[in-house]
């Protein structure tokens, strides 16, 4: 008897226990879109809007300032996720323009969000600040160019005669968040490295550069040669798309 009250509760929490998706799609969705590239965003924004026509801020925006904007970002998952639910339910019950952790560059032609007092409660927002938190890597991981492990990489780099490209961040990087979001998902940007190139992304701060090289300023570029064993170059600092794709000739062409 023990035995099947614990399933049944067990089940029920399982079956009831809330989603942060679902409650984004029922409660946010109609206003907020999920995924937009960030280079559209910057466009549609210098444009005033006109060319999206956006009624609020992307998921992926949301996601991108909250981790970087509320609570300590240099915490744990955990503890600034704990941070972000806290700021949620203060904005969601009154929300405001001077609240807003987005660069009022890119909302400053939205209308004011409408209060979700009394629709949502303590697990809902829950749920919702892990989702959130969750979103902007997910997709930079759906979207950017495909990343190895530096051992799988060397293997395909000597196979199919590729140059290994590893690019060295930390977590909490500003200008590597750019590259992700704004260089990494283009779709010029992606074709040129598949081409000719195999990627390998380290953490500097956990993660040890291979063949003794120095550890740059992030975010950084390390370019080693098909045969695993020679450095052709080591590049500091972000790039545009543009300033990206002639560095990545420029190594090609060595
Ligand atoms: C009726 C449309 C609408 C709905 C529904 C809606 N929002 Fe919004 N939201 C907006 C608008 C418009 C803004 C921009 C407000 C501003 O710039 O002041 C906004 C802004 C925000 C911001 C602040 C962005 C910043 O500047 O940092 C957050 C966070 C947010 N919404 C979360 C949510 C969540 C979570 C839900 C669902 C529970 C939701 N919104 C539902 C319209 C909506």
């Amino acid at each position: 008897m023990k035995f099947l009250i614990m399933t049944t509760v067990l089940l029920n929490t399982l079956l009831f226990a809330v989603s942060g998706e679902e409650v984004f799609k029922a409660k946010c969705a109609s206003c907020h879109q999920y995924y937009i590239p960030q280079n559209k965003i910057i466009a549609n924004a210098e444009h005033n809007n006109t060319d999206l026509n956006l009624t609020a801020p992307t998921l992926t925006e949301m996601s991108f300032m909250l981790k970087d904007q509320v609570g300590d970002r240099k915490t744990d998952a955990e503890g600034q996720k704990f941070q972000i639910e806290d700021w949620l339910t203060g904005y969601l019950a009154d929300p405001s323009k001077e609240k807003g952790v987005i660069s009022k560059k890119f909302t400053r032609f939205f209308g004011k969000m409408p209060s979700m007092k009394g629709q949502l409660n303590e697990d809902d927002i829950e749920a919702l600040a892990d989702f959130m938190y969750e979103y902007a890597e997910k997709m930079m991981r759906r979207h950017g160019v495909r990343r190895y492990s530096y051992d799988a990489a060397k293997q395909i780099a000597k196979k199919e005669g590729k140059i290994i490209l590893i690019e060295g961040y930390i977590p909490y990087c500003r200008w590597c968040m750019r590259m992700d979001r704004e260089v990494m998902v283009e779709p010029e940007v992606k074709a040129a490295l598949n081409k000719k190139f195999v990627l390998v992304k380290m953490n500097l701060l956990t993660q040890k550069l291979p063949l003794g090289m120095k550890r740059l300023g992030t975010p950084s570029f390390y370019f080693i040669g098909s045969d695993g064993k020679t450095v052709i170059d080591t590049v500091e600092g972000f790039g545009n798309k543009e300033e990206f794709l002639d560095l990545l000739k420029s190594i090609e062409a060595h």
